[in-house]
């Protein structure tokens, strides 16, 4: 790791208490001092604590544990409960016990590093480059540009980084013996089904947009680039063989009144998962063409009050299947949408509904 090299002490390594303890190890076989950080947020599993445990005596170090303002806790915790983020979303809650103490232990070096991979979320992860210069937070110096941020495992694949962990006979959280693949804090983390995407085990009851906690705040990005959420250059399938669905006939489906069967994506020109969805979605309705389920788009962000109390809308994409003579609809459960997938649930709906 050349970063050590450079850094020296002015670097830190950030834990989590996951899979990122590879860094550690890798640190270690350089044979140089490195410092290691993690922000106890008060609300981690036991086996998180323990492998915290685990990890210093493996390897003779002291983490440099980082905890929230207990003031800043005791006013969010004494005023909404102990489980606010259920309801309304957990920015609040990572904010004040995640990012501020991060904040406070970035503003102690030049350069940290993370376990961020591209592999851990098609959505947020795809951009993560192996060196920058952080986008949101400051160093030790102060100002912008002040802190470098290293994500040397960025290009490595879960499964390469998990057998350098049986390899090295790195120690490990107990909580990935349960199916638990991304952790972090207990109330906000389960174990996913196999082959499900990681990170849906994470803040589970949101979209997968909101699904980073403000630490790597650079990586959620509009479409352009840009932080403006509600403009795009562009409708999505334009052409080709989705419909689009009027507000009239919205309503009419939403009443029951339906000719045939209809899978519609209730969409958001601006957003880029729904962005992301166009080529499969588009290949659903080309393949589904002729059968007796149309495929069809409806702008549900023009219409978002309605769509939210009559088509079950929570997040952009929602892709619903409506089944002709009833009323009611059945949602598409998951955040894999390729064509494949989207066609098998068709199928497994269209028998059903
Ligand atoms: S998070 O933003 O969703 O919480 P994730 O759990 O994927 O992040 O972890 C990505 C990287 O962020 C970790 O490898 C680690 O470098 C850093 N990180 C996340 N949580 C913590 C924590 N509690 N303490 C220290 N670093 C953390
Ligand atoms: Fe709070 Fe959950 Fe965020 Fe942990 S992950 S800081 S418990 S909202």
């Amino acid at each position: 790791m050349q970063a050590l090299a450079t850094f020296g002490t002015d670097i830190g390594i950030a834990f989590s208490g996951a899979e990122d303890v590879a860094l550690i190890e890798y640190a270690h076989l350089t044979g140089r001092p490195y410092r290691v950080f993690s922000l106890d947020t008060g609300r981690l599993n036991a086996e998180t604590y323990q492998v915290f445990d685990k990890v210093e005596k493996h390897y003779g170090i002291h983490i440099e544990y980082t905890f929230p303002d207990a003031t800043a806790v005791q006013e969010m915790v004494r005023t909404k409960g102990l489980f606010s983020f259920y309801t309304d979303g957990h920015q609040e809650c990572c904010r004040i016990r995640k990012v501020q103490p991060l904040r406070r232990q970035l503003k102690t070096l030049k350069a940290w590093i993370t376990g961020q991979r591209k592999d851990q979320s098609p959505g947020t992860r795809m951009e993560v480059p192996v060196v920058q210069v952080d986008p949101a937070f400051e160093g030790v110096t102060g100002g912008p540009g002040s802190l470098i941020k290293y994500n040397p495992l960025s290009n490595a694949t879960s499964a390469e980084v998990w057998n350098f962990i049986r390899v090295m006979g790195v120690p490990y959280n107990a909580l990935h013996e349960q199916g638990y693949v991304s952790i972090g804090c207990e109330p906000c983390t389960k174990a996913v089904l196999p082959n499900q995407l990681e990170r849906e085990g994470r803040w589970w009851w949101e979209d997968a947009k909101a699904k980073e906690c403000g630490l790597h705040s650079g990586n959620v990005k509009n479409a352009d680039g840009s932080t403006s959420q509600r403009t795009a250059d562009r409708d999505l399938w334009i052409e080709g063989s989705v419909a689009t669905l009027s507000k009239e006939q919205v309503r009419d489906i939403a009443a029951g009144k339906r000719e045939q069967d209809t899978v519609a994506v209730l969409y958001a020109p601006w957003c880029p998962f729904c962005q992301a969805l166009e080529p499969d979605f588009a290949k659903l309705a080309e393949e589904l063409k002729g059968s007796h389920v149309s495929v069809a788009k409806y702008q549900a962000d023009l219409d978002r009050e309605f769509s939210n109390e009559h088509l079950g809308l929570k997040t952009f994409p929602t892709i619903v299947y409506f089944p002709k003579g009833k009323s009611g609809f059945v949602k598409y459960p998951s955040e894999r949408r390729d064509v494949d997938t989207l066609k098998m649930w068709v199928r497994s709906v269209a028998g059903k509904a």
